[in-house]
């Protein structure tokens, strides 16, 4: 997506040095544009850790990479199948949610054991990172062309007027290699004219919609509002909310969706208002082997100075503020699971679908056996 009129991905291969990594570093935005460079598997795991990549997509794709880095280490240790085992689980315990970070290490690991040597190894986990970033962009760009759709009907039933879309955290093309999942229907209704103004829940505690989400909409001149996060309710009660968009972690069998913490609230508030809810996401973030988010997804819980600190630009430097007590006891659950019950529909890289089994089955057809 763009950045100042060029066209930026997530993550990427270095052109000229084929083992390193680069990444747009997170944490300085919107304030600063920082490339970093992830020269070793340290690099990768400190990088999903503490955020400076983040967003369930992006998550995969920077673990695949990490994989491909992970081999070319192997290749130089005592035993190649013991290190490679070894980098797997240190990059699977990176972050517990987002259910992508475990697709992607399992599908590296499935395909790298074909190679018959170090040298077949490290090229099929160079190719199969780069496939999965590539197929993650491709399907985020799917997401929005099918979920464009429900925009333009309420724009129709609007006759033509804004369409008012509040959406939570990050769920853009930053949280994922391209386009974004949430976002992706609302920069292809952009693109196709479509009178639209999207309300940015600020996502405390780390304030991924205030500091990530608006600065994607204002870099594609998209109208948009930052909000405090306990302001949807209140708009929604005055007709200022026309759907609820946002991204999920993960997503159960029966449909049920993990995401940002705060996610559930206005799903409630979305459904006491009659309003449509939908989560978007590509399948890499369904996970086939959960039913009941409730108990079986599990939940970050972050450091809590998370919540008792918040960042900002202070004279040019980034800073951070104490905004609590200090002696204070904070709690910080990354996220929140939203029962499918709330969710209107799921839209995926294969179109949309009710949010339960049979839905879901309609479209992967081939998930229709317990893994
Ligand atoms: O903790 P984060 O920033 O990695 O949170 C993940 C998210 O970006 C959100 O929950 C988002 O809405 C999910 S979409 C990838």
């Amino acid at each position: 997506m763009l950045i100042n009129h060029k066209n930026f991905r997530t993550i990427w291969l270095n052109e000229e040095y084929e083992s390193v990594i680069q990444i747009i570093d997170q944490r300085h935005l919107p304030h600063r544009f920082i490339i970093e460079d992830l020269t070793h598997t340290n690099d990768v795991i400190i990088a999903i850790k503490d955020m400076h990549v983040r967003g369930a997509g992006l998550i995969g794709a920077t673990a695949g990479f990490g994989m491909y880095l992970a081999t070319i280490e192997a290749s130089k240790s005592i035993s190649f199948d013991d290190y490679l085992l070894q980098v797997s689980k240190a990059i699977k315990e990176t972050r517990p949610t987002a259910v992508n970070l475990q697709w992607a290490v399992n599908r590296q690991l499935a395909e790298i054991n074909k190679g018959h040597n170090s040298t077949e190894k490290i090229s099929i986990s160079k190719k199969t990172a780069i496939d999965i970033a590539n197929e993650d962009a491709e399907y985020c760009k799917n997401i929005g062309k099918h979920g464009v759709k429900i925009i333009e009907e309420i724009s129709k039933q609007k006759n033509g007027e804004t369409v008012n879309i509040l959406t939570h955290c990050n769920a853009g093309w930053l949280a994922f290699v391209d386009f974004g999942s949430a976002t992706s229907p609302i920069y292809e209704a952009f693109e196709k004219g479509v009178k639209i103004h999207v309300w940015v829940d600020e996502t405390r505690p780390r304030n991924q919609g205030a500091n990530l989400t608006a600065w994607e909409l204002l870099n594609h001149g998209v109208p948009h509002t930052i909000i405090a996060d306990n302001t949807g309710g209140h708009l929604m009660q005055h007709g200022l909310v026309d759907i609820v968009i946002t991204g999920a972690d993960r997503v159960t069998r029966e449909g049920d969706a993990a995401n940002k913490i705060g996610t559930y609230l206005k799903a409630l508030a979305a459904r006491d208002n009659d309003i449509p809810f939908y989560i978007a996401m590509p399948s890499s973030t369904i996970d086939w082997n959960t039913r009941n988010g409730i108990n079986e997804i599990p939940i970050e819980q972050r450091n809590p100075d998370e919540v008792k600190y918040m960042q900002g630009l202070y004279n040019g430097d980034i800073i951070s503020v104490l905004v609590a007590p200090e002696k204070s006891n904070a709690a910080n659950y990354g996220f929140d699971v939203t029962p499918s019950r709330l969710i209107t529909g799921l839209i995926t890289e294969r179109g949309l679908c009710a949010p339960n089994e049979i839905g879901l089955l309609e479209l992967y057809p081939e998930k229709n056996t317990h893994d």
